[in-house]
């Protein structure tokens, strides 16, 4: 089965010094880092784009995942390859033409992420999840970091790691969003191998690696 791992949000990091919030992470054990790009447009938020991509990839040597949560996401898939990210996850919600959207990831040489908001079903990626490397299940309604994570997203958890599993598999199962000591045990009972964390990775109550250490002991066995 696929190890845990965490995956630090430079949402909530400090951008005032990001190079060494990356680098934190990264010497805490972060399996990879995600990069939350908005357009203000798919989501009430405007963050980062292909800039930051290309200077977080500079700062390490994990692998990247640009997540989009942008309208339209089919016109920027070979920007953010050509700025470093490794995986490149799309909204099923604005990809009318998910498969068109997952054949131009692959040209790309890229990792497929698939993200699904809490009200958008499991059973839609039925068809596809053969052809999808990373299903990410927002356990939150994206935008912003440091809201509670909707219990209703739970069950989507354990569907998709059951779709995974049926079919033999090794599709990766992330969970995005109100992810914290207090939250970790449900999402990987329910399935869950990769933890994106912002708030709880990048906050003033403690340093990066305390945080992270803190996570990681929340992944009972
Ligand atoms: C929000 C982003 C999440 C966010 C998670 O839309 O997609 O990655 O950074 O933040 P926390 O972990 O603080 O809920």
């Amino acid at each position: 089965g696929n190890q845990i791992g965490l995956v630090p949000s430079i949402l909530s990091a400090d951008f005032t010094r990001l190079g060494e919030q990356v680098r934190e992470a990264e010497a805490a054990g972060a399996q990879r880092i995600q990069i939350d790009v908005m357009d203000g447009h798919f989501v009430p938020n405007i963050t980062m784009g292909p800039l930051v991509v290309e200077a977080v990839r500079r700062c390490t040597k994990l692998p990247l995942e640009a997540h989009l949560m942008i309208t339209n996401p089919q016109d920027y898939i070979e920007t953010f390859a050509q700025a470093g990210a490794d995986v490149i996850i799309v909204h099923y919600e604005v990809s009318p033409h998910l498969h068109r959207n997952i054949q131009k990831i692959k040209a790309a040489g890229k990792q497929v992420g698939v993200a699904l908001n809490p009200s958008t079903p499991v059973f839609m990626l039925q068809d596809l999840i053969s052809l999808i490397d990373l299903v990410l299940i927002m356990t939150i309604n994206p935008g912003f970091g440091g809201q509670e994570l909707i219990p209703e997203t739970l069950p989507k958890i354990t569907q998709a790691r059951q779709l995974v599993t049926q079919r033999g598999l090794s599709c990766d199962i992330e969970v995005d969003g109100g992810i914290n000591a207090a939250t970790i045990p449900q999402v990987v009972r329910a399935g869950a191998n990769l933890l994106v964390a912002g708030s709880a990775v990048y906050n003033e109550k403690e340093t990066v690696a305390q945080a992270m250490n803190r996570l990681r002991e929340a992944i009972v066995p």
